[in-house]
């Protein structure tokens, strides 16, 4: 009688353990989602390209947010760091555009370096891009 109720505790122990590794486990994954996993829309990539050209143009060449000078910078970081540079612009009028237009711009900066569109757009609220990390690409 003994023995069963020891190995009846012992054993919820065991199951409470095992679920609370489990919700630390979920609470990493939902703080941060790759890149790589595709976190923007090709439609949204798109008006990221048109934003970009009317209001980013002008002062940076295009090569600046591409390929390895892309990646030295902003790779292996959160995105929110990216997202702060792009609302502190542009350089003559910061923080004008739209907070989704923003996000826009991101999207069309992942679409040009190899990080694949997903199922659901890029959300402009801080929240949303803290969420995100640039991983390096495999
Ligand atoms: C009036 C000129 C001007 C416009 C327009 C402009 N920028 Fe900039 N931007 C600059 C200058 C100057 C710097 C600081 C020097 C540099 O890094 O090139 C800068 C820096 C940046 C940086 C930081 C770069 C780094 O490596 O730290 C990012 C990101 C950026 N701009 C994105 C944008 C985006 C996105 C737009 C359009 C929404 C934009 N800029 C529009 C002039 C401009």
């Amino acid at each position: 009688m003994t023995t069963t109720r020891l190995f009846v505790a012992a054993s919820t122990a065991l199951a409470l353990a095992g679920a609370a590794a489990f919700s630390s486990v979920d609470a990493r994954a939902a703080q941060a989602k790759a890149a790589s996993e595709g976190v923007y829309t090709k439609a949204q990539a798109e008006r990221g390209l048109t934003l970009y050209d009317t209001s980013c143009a002008s002062c940076h060449e295009l090569s600046k947010f591409k390929g390895t000078e892309f990646a030295n910078t902003w790779t292996d970081k959160p995105l929110t760091d990216l997202h702060v540079a792009v609302v502190s612009m542009p350089m003559d009028a910061p923080g004008s555009m739209k907070p989704q237009e923003y996000a826009d711009i991101l999207a069309y900066f992942l679409s040009i370096n190899g990080y694949p569109a997903g199922p659901a757009e890029l959300e402009g609220t801080d929240a949303a891009i803290k969420a995100i990390k640039l991983d390096v690409k495999k």
